[in-house]
């Protein structure tokens, strides 16, 4: 009982904290950090480097390009941020990682807030993956440099999401992806723009067709462009949505 809220926290393992907040800074996740709807705080991973030159990554065992971070430094950086929260899930940002979709930010978004590990150069000792068992998670199928523009992808996903970042006003239950389909169309002034109308139903007034029209969209651009996402919807559904012929 009287159990003091906690500030959704953020804690960013990098070798760049320099990027930080970076776009997080600006615009919605940025007036929110100001607000201190959430909390963000970057660890430099060469800080916890032991040598005298601060080394945090080697060359390959086996041979090969590029250069691997080091278990022993990495290891010691996730301790850190771990020790002072140890409630925090620890996500790694890698390409072989579970694919970011909504459901997983939808679940961020309601915990304590994450652990992010950003990896640099081939990678990381996999022993350290082994050993402290983060979240794989990927921003989709192609190759950033780092993990650092994943994770800002991943925060801005989870912040819009907090309470009190979006005003009751703006509904975030027809966006893309929260009923499982795409986004209806959205037009605004001048209703007539080189020679383009907007569709007459929505100037209509009628607002239980609009509610159908959109639907209507947001379906018929799912089942063309996401095939994957349609089929869900509609097994979800029981039935896909036919037109119904006699
Ligand atoms: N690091 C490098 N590529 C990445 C990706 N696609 N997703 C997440 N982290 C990454």
């Amino acid at each position: 009982m009287g159990e003091q809220a906690k500030i959704w926290t953020a804690k960013v393992l990098t070798l760049f904290p320099e990027m930080f907040p970076g776009p997080l800074g600006c615009s919605l996740a940025g007036k929110a950090l100001q607000d201190a709807l959430w909390r963000l705080e970057t660890l430099d991973i060469r800080g916890f480097a032991t040598d005298r030159h601060r080394t945090v990554d080697d060359s390959p065992f086996g041979g090969g390009a590029g250069m691997v971070m080091r278990p022993d430094v990495v290891d010691e950086a996730i301790g850190h941020a771990l020790a002072s929260a140890p409630e925090l899930p620890l996500v790694f940002l890698t390409p072989r990682g579970r694919p970011l979709d909504q459901d997983l930010v939808r679940g961020f978004a309601a915990g304590p807030g994450v652990v992010l590990l950003c990896g640099r150069y081939e990678g990381i000792d996999q022993r350290v993956i082994e050993a402290r068992a983060p979240l794989e998670v990927s921003l989709g199928d192609f190759v950033l440099s780092g993990g650092e523009p994943a994770a800002i992808a991943l925060l801005d996903a989870c912040v819009r999401l907090l309470p009190g970042v979006i005003g009751k006003e703006t509904s975030l239950d027809e966006e893309s992806f929260e009923r499982g389909l795409l986004e209806y169309p959205h037009y605004t002034r001048p209703a007539v723009w080189q020679g383009r109308a907007v569709p007459e139903i929505l100037v209509s007034g009628h607002h239980e067709r609009v509610r159908a029209w959109r639907l209507g969209q947001a379906e018929a651009l799912t089942r063309d462009r996401r095939p994957d996402l349609w089929a869900r919807y509609a097994d979800g559904r029981g039935q896909p949505n036919q037109t119904t012929k006699g």
